[in-house]
């Protein structure tokens, strides 16, 4: 696959997903969406990738959308470009595994929108998030002002919407945008463990797990509960809940296959 601005690996079960663009520290243009829409559907479709990792380099994981790109652009372009973001970042949010953004240095603007999307947020201890987009004369285009107040409480989401303030990992965990803190140079060696762990898990579990929860974020408690019943008992046909239970009762550890 011809890709430039991202680099797709598959080792040992995880799909990498890495951006790169570092002399612009990774900043995000249409070439790195339509790349991402590329590899996103072959990370759902691989049954050998059971996790995908999205990542970018030591200084950042993505300093947001291509400031360059956008300064001149019209009401046209602006659509153009939400447009593409918006889709790309669906089918990530929706890719039915689990998801695990590993952040290096910044992940400003798009590039926390594209973070807010996966599953679970690792950071280094030298992480800065924001949404600055306020300081240019913007908002959030990515799904931010919708994604962060669902995640967060509201008044730290205003605080960063609106002052566009940038801030460090330590507080970012504490707020609840972060899983995780580990120190810069344990970054890969932690998501990689973080990452088996949830390998050694039902897949199918995981899938069901991840759908009730996305689509209950999106309707009301009711119907969202519907959700989960149904899946919930489809997980009773699946060969991974006979061994669970049964490994429960034999007083061992569960195999499951994934099946
Ligand atoms: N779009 C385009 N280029 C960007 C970029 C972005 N979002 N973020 C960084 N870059 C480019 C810089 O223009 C610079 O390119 P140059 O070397 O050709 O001049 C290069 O990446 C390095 O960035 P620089 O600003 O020199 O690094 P720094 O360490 O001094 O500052 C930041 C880092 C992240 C604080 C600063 O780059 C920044 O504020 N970026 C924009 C963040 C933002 O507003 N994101 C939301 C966009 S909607």
């Amino acid at each position: 696959m011809d890709l430039k601005n991202i680099i797709f690996s598959k080792e040992e079960g995880i799909g990498w997903i890495r951006f790169n663009r570092p002399d612009k520290l990774n900043a995000l243009n249409p070439e790195v969406f339509f790349e991402l829409g590329k590899v996103i559907p072959i990370c759902a479709a691989d049954d050998d990738i059971r996790v995908v990792i999205l990542t970018g380099n030591e200084k950042a994981f993505a300093a947001g959308a291509d400031i360059d790109h956008m300064a001149n652009g019209d009401i046209k372009t602006a659509f153009k470009l939400s447009d593409e973001a918006i889709v790309v970042q669906e089918r990530l949010a929706d890719l039915p595994k689990p998801t695990i953004a590993a952040i290096s240095g910044y992940a400003l603007g798009g590039g926390l929108e594209v973070a807010l999307c996966c599953d679970f947020r690792i950071a280094a201890d030298n992480a800065v998030v924001g949404l600055p987009e306020i300081n240019l004369g913007i908002i959030p285009g990515g799904g931010g002002t919708q994604r962060l107040p669902r995640l967060i409480n509201y008044c730290n989401a205003a605080e960063m919407i609106m002052l566009g303030s940038m801030i460090k990992a330590e507080k970012a965990e504490r707020i609840g945008i972060l899983n995780k803190v580990v120190s810069a140079q344990d970054l890969e060696k932690e998501v990689k463990a973080f990452a088996q762990k949830l390998m050694r898990q039902p897949a199918m579990s995981l899938r069901a797990a991840k759908i009730a929860m996305r689509k209950g974020l999106n309707t009301s408690l009711k119907d969202g509960i519907r959700i989960e019943q149904d899946l919930f008992c489809m997980l009773f046909g699946t060969q991974d809940q006979k061994e669970g239970m049964a490994a429960f009762i034999e007083k061992r550890k569960p195999q499951f296959q994934g099946k």
